[in-house]
């Protein structure tokens, strides 16, 4: 049990290895990091037994910007037949769980392998709780099998309040029908990712406001607005009329980078594709400035060093906000409807 699986957006394998290997740096513990290119995952094999433990309990898994999910555990060969009878003997080694998922990688492979988990849950789930080594809704660790195929089981764990929020990192989020793009979901996803769900009805809350730049042609306002909160969309590129028409909207044709509010709002979202620097400029700015308090901002990545670009990002906003005296949380994580990008997400305190 002494190997962290990581799944990670296919071609980010080697951001997630550099991520972890840096994190088991910070808590000394020892090993090496692996991955295969597109295979949506990777792996840190710890030369002591204790590693993956340690590694786990000293990072907040929420923390983490590549990687989607983690268990530690081990690789399983399973047969064709009475899968259920090994994969409950070798469970005899692990602890009781509160909670059980089955998970695939995000590839083609794991799409069609999602038929397979389906109809293979219910028998599982049964067989586990009349062991005796499932109980649900209680305090254990959660059961986590990454199926690589029919024959092959990443057998895992993790803390359920130490790892991913849905299965594999993916979240079940609906795209809804009024809103006018589908980068709509990234920022409800955003949402989610970086405020508790018991806080949403103070922090997004009717009457609030907000500064959306890039605004056109509303998908980020329209969650806005869903929560009755009145946004200035800054972007030259036109509105969507409906979006116009609650009341809530109003457009300015400007540039995002000079456009500062009047008065400072609740929110600034900002979705405009530009150099990540200037991008994380404007978020220290805005912070920094107390034009907001709190902020979602998207950050492209470049080509190559994608990790150690981002830690220096984050690095420097964090840097330029201490020499302010100003104090802030700050969140990076690369969601599942962000491509070559990562969302960043600051709170100031
Ligand atoms: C990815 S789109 C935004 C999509 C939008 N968030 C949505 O959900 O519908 C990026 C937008 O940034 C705008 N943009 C690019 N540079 C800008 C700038 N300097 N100031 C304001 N808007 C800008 C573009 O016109 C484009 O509409």
């Amino acid at each position: 049990m002494n190997t962290l699986l990581l799944h990670c957006r296919p071609g980010f394998e080697n951001e997630a290895c550099a991520e972890i290997s840096d994190h088991a740096a910070r808590v000394e513990a020892t090993g090496y990091a692996r991955a295969k290119p597109n295979s949506a995952y990777a792996e840190f094999v710890f030369s002591e037994s204790d590693g993956a433990h340690r590694l786990m309990r000293g990072v907040r898994f929420s923390r983490l910007i590549f990687p989607r999910q983690w268990a530690q555990g081990q690789w399983l060969d399973l047969p064709e037949t009475d899968r259920i009878g090994v994969l409950l003997e070798e469970l005899k080694a692990y602890p009781v769980f509160g909670s059980v998922w089955l998970e695939v990688f995000d590839t083609n492979d794991g799409k069609e392998l999602s038929n397979f988990c389906r109809k293979f849950e219910a028998p599982l789930r049964k067989a586990l709780e009349k062991s005796g080594r499932l109980k649900d809704g209680g305090n254990g660790p959660r059961l986590l099998l990454t199926f690589k195929s029919g024959r092959e089981v990443f057998l895992g764990f993790a803390d359920a309040e130490n790892s991913a929020m849905w299965p594999g990192g993916v979240p079940r989020l609906k795209f809804p029908r009024q809103a006018p793009s589908r980068s709509t979901l990234k920022l409800e996803e955003a949402w989610h990712h970086f405020i508790p769900r018991d806080q949403w009805d103070q922090r997004l809350a009717p009457g609030m406001t907000a500064v959306d730049l890039g605004a056109s042609p509303g998908g980020w306002t329209w969650q806005l607005v869903n929560r009755e909160i009145e946004v200035m969309a800054v972007d030259n590129g036109p509105m969507n009329e409906a979006l116009l028409e609650t009341g809530l909207v109003g457009h300015y044709r400007a540039d995002g980078f000079a456009f500062r509010p009047k008065r400072s709002v609740d929110w600034m979202v900002c979705d405009i594709v530009e150099k990540p620097a200037k991008n994380a400029a404007l978020l220290e700015t805005w912070i920094g400035e107390g034009l907001c308090r709190e902020a979602v901002v998207n950050l492209k990545l470049p080509m190559k060093q994608r990790y150690t670009e981002v830690k220096r990002l984050l690095e420097r906003i964090a840097d330029g906000l201490a020499e302010r005296g100003v104090k802030a949380n700050i969140g990076c994580k690369q969601l599942y409807h962000d491509r070559e990008e990562v969302t960043c997400h600051l709170r100031r305190l």
